[in-house]
């Protein structure tokens, strides 16, 4: 029986549909640094991995029979897909279905940000609310604002329909530009340059993979050039923004808050945004709804299948 690895607990029914398959299914928390990974390293023919495993060429070597790697996530980032291209492993991901959760999210972080609920939640607890005033607690419109989308793949999309029910106006960037008709559709108008799109919008929510060139895309030269009283949210990757160029923006301007999802070095927020009370902060929760979560880990077990059974993935990452 063949073996494939799983870096976790997983809900739904994805496990068990892998021990029907069927295959041997050797699952630990502790992923793939653990020492039941290492007991079956040379006999694994796939391996449902989390975002928090580090696939890079000497793991890959270690298990010289691996066939695919099912990230159970969009972003690849935490593979080296390079090396695994070397040694014909296939990844796959999980596109698609965390579009809507991860959308939700971003948009959640944006109001909260905006309107400070998070810190009044904390005021509130504190016994620090002492009545209502008309100067008490001011924030951002959220209604009508400009939204600044950098990425418009899916959930860049999703996020320009949501933002129509705002009565937002948003501005896309990205290296390509969209079909005049679905820019049409979805009310968003393209930015080629991104200090432009910095410069002229309320709020900037980031939706572009990490990858080299998108490392620091926000550092202090380009947060300096965001709106006075701007918002930036991060619901994609940690390492593209520098955590301390965002602490001291939002401490000495220009912008006014942030809602992040995810940290340059997770579980660790930097402490400078954690003694930001204009920070909101979530523990990378972007696409943790329960049907989502399932949807993701029923995909990643049904490309492990797929390929192991000869057919192929459903949604494979194809090597730059
Ligand atoms: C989560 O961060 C994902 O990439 O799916």
């Amino acid at each position: 029986m063949e073996t494939v690895f799983v870096s976790g607990t997983l809900p739904g029914d994805a496990l068990d549909v892998l021990r029907e398959a069927p295959f041997e299914v050797v699952q630990h928390e502790g992923g793939v640094a653990s020492d039941a990974f290492a007991a079956c390293a040379d006999r694994v023919r796939g391996l449902v991995a989390l975002l928090t495993d580090r696939i890079d060429d000497a793991l890959l070597a270690r298990a010289p029979r691996l066939a695919i790697v099912a990230n159970v996530a969009v972003g690849v980032d935490n593979i080296d897909l390079a090396a695994c291209a070397a040694r014909n492993v296939v990844v796959t991901n999980t596109p698609d279905v965390l579009t809507e959760a991860t959308a939700d999210l971003a948009f959640g972080l944006l109001i909260d940000a905006a309107r400070r609920i998070s810190e009044g939640d904390r005021l509130v607890r504190a016994g620090g609310w002492q009545r209502w005033t008309p100067t008490f607690h001011l924030g951002a419109p959220v209604h009508g604002m400009k939204l600044g989308l950098v990425g418009f793949g899916r959930i860049g999309k999703a996020m320009a329909r949501r933002a129509r029910g705002f009565g937002m106006h948003v501005g896309y960037t990205q290296r390509r530009r969209e079909p005049e008709a679905l820019e049409r559709a979805l009310g968003a108008t393209y930015v080629a340059s991104l200090d432009e799109l910095c410069a002229t919008s309320d709020a900037i929510s980031l939706h572009l993979p990490l990858t080299p060139e998108s490392r620091h895309l926000f550092d202090a030269a380009r947060l300096a050039r965001m709106r006075p009283g701007s918002i930036l949210v991060n619901t994609a990757r940690g390492p593209i923004v520098d955590e301390a160029a965002l602490a001291h923006a939002l401490e000495h301007g220009p912008l006014a808050a942030a809602g992040l999802d995810v940290f340059e070095h997770e579980p660790k927020v930097h402490p400078e945004l954690l003694a930001r009370e204009n920070c909101v902060l979530a523990p990378h929760i972007g696409s943790a709804d329960r049907p989502t979560r399932e949807a993701m880990s029923s995909l990643a077990a049904a490309n492990v299948i797929r390929m192991l059974q000869g057919q192929p993935p459903l949604t494979p990452i194809r090597p730059a």
